[in-house]
């Protein structure tokens, strides 16, 4: 059994790694030849706890190989599985031309029956759409060989993607039973160690992928509306998650308020099923709200400067804590830092950022009003007007607040206890859906 894994990006890679760590032998497919140089020598493209570690370990082993021919990859293997990105148009919904890329060398140069495995996520019904096209293009060929489409989502987080994939709570497996049973093999070294195993049609397991991350990033955006709420009543946050989280059926995960939600899935896939609803004719009015209520909670940072420096940021310096989308990743797509950044800027501000992991001299090259520092510290004293946080770093919810008590601090992540701030007597204090503290008092109602 060997395993064809085409695109090296977050979720082929961390896959293909996983893969050949569960003892099958793996090829992975990237046309980014120097990505694929790079990833053969041991070198990983992103920054993903414990991949560099199982990368060397599953090179040594002889398992896992590297290359951008995909049809010598596709010609020796049965397993094919596309993880390619599947970006969003200027519409919203997703751009399936690399997977199709994938699936028209499948058609073409495979030579044995095997499975087509869709970790990409792909619209609903796209699996369906393309196991006809598949079946359609094989006929045409006089092929007499079968190549069975499963739908196979992934639910990695990243930086926790390894640890993720190793420790699935579940495996999602969408397609005809025999397909199925086949992947299920792949997967049996997890479902032994615990890992539930759910097999459905694919259409299913398409919508299970889209549902489950449109209903995390709904809880996202109904705790930062109920902040809103919260922050004009003088009201906390913190108390009304903790009231909230008490009842188990609605639990404590995913509702600390912040500035939005970023990432390569949320925006992307909430879009996505907003499109798909609006084709299938069903009313999409909860999940746009989502995407919506995201899009004014990344304006809560340049709302609380125009507040606080009554509307005129202009010559204002502004320091800024992190760009990373979360802690633990070097990712910056959607990131809500970015917008900020861009808002302080166009309101005439200066910005000095600072991220422990983003390349930041080279993400900030060619933007004018931007100087990156080297150190958290080095933010504060290149002579800041206000400092922004963005991500909550590790290292900034640890920082001292006795070094922050003249800065005026606009919390984006609600990195501090406000009762340390209020102790600590920082002189002003912003944080979202919290009572501003001034000087060491916290402005509650
Ligand atoms: C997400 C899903 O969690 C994962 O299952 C899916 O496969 C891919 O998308 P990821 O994008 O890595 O994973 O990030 P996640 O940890 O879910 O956080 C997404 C965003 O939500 C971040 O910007 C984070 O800051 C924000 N967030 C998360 C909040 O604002 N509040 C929360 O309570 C939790």
């Amino acid at each position: 059994m060997t395993i064809a894994v085409y695109g090296a990006g977050y979720v082929g890679l961390v896959s293909a790694v996983c893969f050949a760590h569960l003892g099958k032998r793996v090829v992975c497919v990237d046309v980014d030849e120097a990505r694929v140089a790079a990833l053969s020598q041991g070198q990983s493209p992103i920054h993903e706890d414990g991949l560099i570690s199982l990368l060397s370990a599953q090179l040594a082993s002889g398992r896992l190989s590297f290359t951008t021919d995909a049809i010598r990859a596709c010609s020796e293997s049965n397993i094919h599985v596309i993880a390619t990105g599947t970006p969003s148009l200027d519409n919203g919904a997703a751009d399936l031309s690399q997977v199709y890329a994938v699936v028209n060398i499948l058609i073409e140069h495979s030579k044995a029956p095997g499975i087509i495995v869709l970790k990409s996520t792909v619209p609903i019904g796209s699996a369906d759409e393309i196991a006809s096209f598949v079946n359609q293009g094989l006929e045409a060929r006089q092929k007499t060989h079968h190549l069975s489409v499963v739908s196979n989502p992934e639910f990695l987080r990243e930086g926790s993607a390894v640890s993720d994939f190793l420790t699935a709570s579940r495996i999602i497996v969408g397609g005809k039973p025999e397909a199925v049973s086949l992947l299920k093999a792949v997967y049996q070294p997890l479902i032994d160690q615990g890992s539930l195993f759910l097999s459905m049609s694919r259409v299913s397991a398409e919508l299970s992928k889209y549902a489950s991350n449109a209903m995390l990033a709904c809880k996202i955006s109904f705790i930062n509306q109920i902040s809103q709420l919260a922050q004009k009543t003088k009201a906390n946050i913190d108390d009304i998650r903790e009231a909230m989280s008490l009842d188990e059926r609605i639990g404590p995960h995913f509702l600390s308020a912040g500035i939005g939600y970023g990432g390569s899935c949320f925006p992307k896939d909430v879009r996505a099923l907003v499109q798909s609803s609006k084709s299938l004719g069903v009313d999409p009015s909860l999940l746009a709200a989502i995407d919506a209520v995201n899009e004014v909670q990344k304006t809560w940072g340049i709302v609380e400067m125009n507040r606080h420096f009554n509307h005129d940021l202009s010559g204002l310096k502004i320091g800024v804590w992190g760009v990373a989308f979360k802690p633990g990743t070097d990712d910056v797509r959607e990131a809500s830092s970015l917008s900020s950044i861009k808002a302080f800027l166009e309101a005439g501000a200066e910005i000095v950022v600072y991220d422990p992991i983003v390349d930041c001299q080279t993400l900030f090259a060619k933007t004018k009003g931007v100087s990156v520092a080297a150190s958290s510290k080095d933010v504060l004293t290149a002579g800041i007007d206000a400092l922004f946080i963005a991500t909550e770093w590790p290292e900034f919810v640890n920082f001292p607040l006795s070094l922050l008590i003249d800065v005026s601090t606009f919390d984006g992540r609600n990195c501090f206890d406000l009762r340390a701030v209020a102790e600590a007597k920082l002189a002003h204090y912003y944080s979202v859906g919290r009572p501003k503290v001034v000087k060491g008092v916290i402005h509650e109602a």
